[in-house]
């Protein structure tokens, strides 16, 4: 067993459990901040981490990171920036246009400070201010493999100082690709289906709708 503290709260958990598993072992009932339930892939569960000894305190996915003897952990609540970048994909025109779609939408990009704060910050290792970089360049391709595997934990935007919002840039450079490339096949058949009716959707399904 080790002894940590979440949410201000001393807790004790087996060893090779991850911070939301403590959390919940310690009788808390998840009901924010986590998604997947330990997947990594949803990006709720931000916690802020600093371990024994460790004067610095880092960012983390609480259901990716095991628990240690000493460590104090705080949920970082859900952010959303005041600003939101609004476009639709349907008016971006050709890969011609592309660098000055992203530098009318994104136009704070080109202000990026080179100071790795959303380095710092992303919880899965991701070079997010080359993938803003290449993105600003024009480098589309290469700027949307760096943000493959984000989560949109948000993060790297809560951690620039420029309001960038990087893992946003991100979404758009791969939404841009996927716009310029050949639809899949088999989602444009499953698209036909559902228009002529053959595939029928029911929105009043139990679970089809999100709870109000
Ligand atoms: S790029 Fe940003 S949003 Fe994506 S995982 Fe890293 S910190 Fe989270
Ligand atoms: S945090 Fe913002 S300003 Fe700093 S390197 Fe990343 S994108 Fe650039
Ligand atoms: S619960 Fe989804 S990433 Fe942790």
């Amino acid at each position: 067993m080790v002894r940590l503290s979440i949410e201000g709260r001393p807790i004790e958990a087996p060893a090779n459990c991850s911070i939301l598993q403590a959390f919940v072992h310690a009788g808390e009932t998840l009901v924010e901040g986590v998604g997947c339930m330990g997947q990594g892939v949803c990006g709720s569960c931000r916690v802020i981490v600093r371990r024994h000894g460790e004067q610095e305190v880092r960012t983390a996915l609480a259901c990716e990171t095991l628990v240690e003897d000493g460590m104090q952990v705080a949920f970082l609540d859900y952010f959303t920036e005041p600003e939101r970048h609004v476009y639709r994909m349907d008016a971006i025109g050709d890969s011609w246009d592309a660098l000055r779609t992203i530098s009318e939408i994104f136009p704070e990009a080109s202000h990026c400070r080179h100071c790795s704060g959303c380095d710092r910050a992303c919880p899965k290792g991701l070079d997010v201010q080359r993938g803003v970089n290449l993105a600003v360049e024009g480098n589309l391709s290469q700027s949307s493999h760096v943000f493959d595997e984000c989560v949109m934990c948000n993060l790297c935007t809560l951690a620039c100082p420029e309001h960038i919002r990087p893992n946003h840039l991100g979404l758009f450079v791969r939404r841009m690709i996927g716009s310029y490339s050949q639809r899949p096949a088999n989602l444009m058949r499953r698209l036909q289906q559902i228009e002529s009716g053959e595939m029928k959707i029911d929105f009043d399904a139990p679970g089809a709708r999100a709870p109000r």
